[in-house]
């Protein structure tokens, strides 16, 4: 852990960025040895940032997202928020999970319940914590139309379409009003044309409500139609980041531009490199 700066306790002025100080992720195997699925990995995520962290299936990406989650402790170095007080900086190490972070998964399918219509799977995390029904119905109908919902909102999960059941996640994410979305290929699942509506949507929120998005993805033209920086992992095992770019383009964007076109074949040599070890280093594996 970081001893340079003394952590503080919840300072009034916000978080100016979730840093990642040389953090290691070792599992256990079913074998009973040591798998470090991540290494070395330090970055900076400025509030307001949608960082893209792109990578070969298998690299670390998920458990990467898991350790900012709080859902899995890192092994060595830190993950905290970090700002500065006038000129003295403080940092808040994250201590397991909490209602500042959200995370939306895959599979909406096993993340909704089955049990429970569109707007009670929304209103679910705010009743959890005590919201009362009332008090509850201007955000429940805020995020329900953020997300294009509010017609469907009596329906259970078994009715949604694939897009839909993402939409109620994110609108269930949102209501908690967390500082960070954390979106694990949330989109992946989905048909092309279901994909794109939702990342333009997406988009749209991320510029109506300022959250900072941390969005995982294995996909370049998603990582350049979001992301305000995208981030190249490495293939595993101990994957680290590789690459790292800004993307200044505005939002809506063209994946024909030439802009666009010309990020697009930078990432892609970082990228296709690390696939072909990723496949290489599974079929030896085999
Ligand atoms: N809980 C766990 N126990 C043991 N190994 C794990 C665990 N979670 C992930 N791993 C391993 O860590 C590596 C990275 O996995 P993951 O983060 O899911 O990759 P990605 O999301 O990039 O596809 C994989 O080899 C995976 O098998
Ligand atoms: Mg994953």
């Amino acid at each position: 852990m970081q001893t340079d700066v003394q952590p503080v306790s919840a300072p009034s002025t916000p978080w100016q960025s979730l840093r990642l100080d040389h953090v290691r992720k070792v599992f256990r195997d079913s074998r009973g040895g040591d798998y470090a699925a991540v290494r070395e990995i330090s970055i900076s995520i400025s509030r307001g940032d949608f960082y893209c962290l792109l990578g070969p299936s298998g690299c670390g990406k998920s458990t990467l997202l898991n350790l900012i989650a709080g859902f899995e402790p890192v092994s060595e170095g830190s993950i905290a928020f970090a700002g500065e007080i006038g000129d003295q900086p403080w940092r808040k190490p994250i201590g397991g999970a909490g209602v500042d972070r959200s995370m939306i998964f895959q599979d909406a399918g096993e993340a909704l319940f089955p049990w429970l219509n569109v707007e009670e799977n929304v209103a679910f995390g705010p009743r959890l914590h005590g919201a009362s029904g009332q008090a509850l119905l201007p955000n429940l109908d805020r995020y329900l139309r953020m997300v294009g919902l509010k017609e469907h909102a009596h329906k259970f999960p078994f009715e949604l379409s694939g897009g839909m059941k993402q939409r109620v996640q994110i609108a269930r994410a949102l209501i908690m009003e967390p500082d960070i979305l954390l979106m694990d290929e949330p989109f992946a699942a989905l048909d092309a044309i279901t994909k794109r509506l939702l990342q333009q949507e997406l988009a749209r929120i991320w510029q109506e409500t300022g959250k900072t998005i941390v969005y995982v993805t294995h996909d370049i033209i998603e990582a350049l139609l979001l992301g305000t920086r995208v981030a190249v992992m490495t293939a595993g095992p101990a994957a680290t980041i590789k690459q790292e770019i800004e993307v200044r383009l505005a939002q809506p964007r063209s994946s024909t531009s030439a802009d666009f076109v010309e990020l697009t074949k930078l990432l892609e040599a970082t990228l296709h490199e690390e696939v072909h070890k990723a496949r290489a280093a599974q079929a030896q594996a085999a």
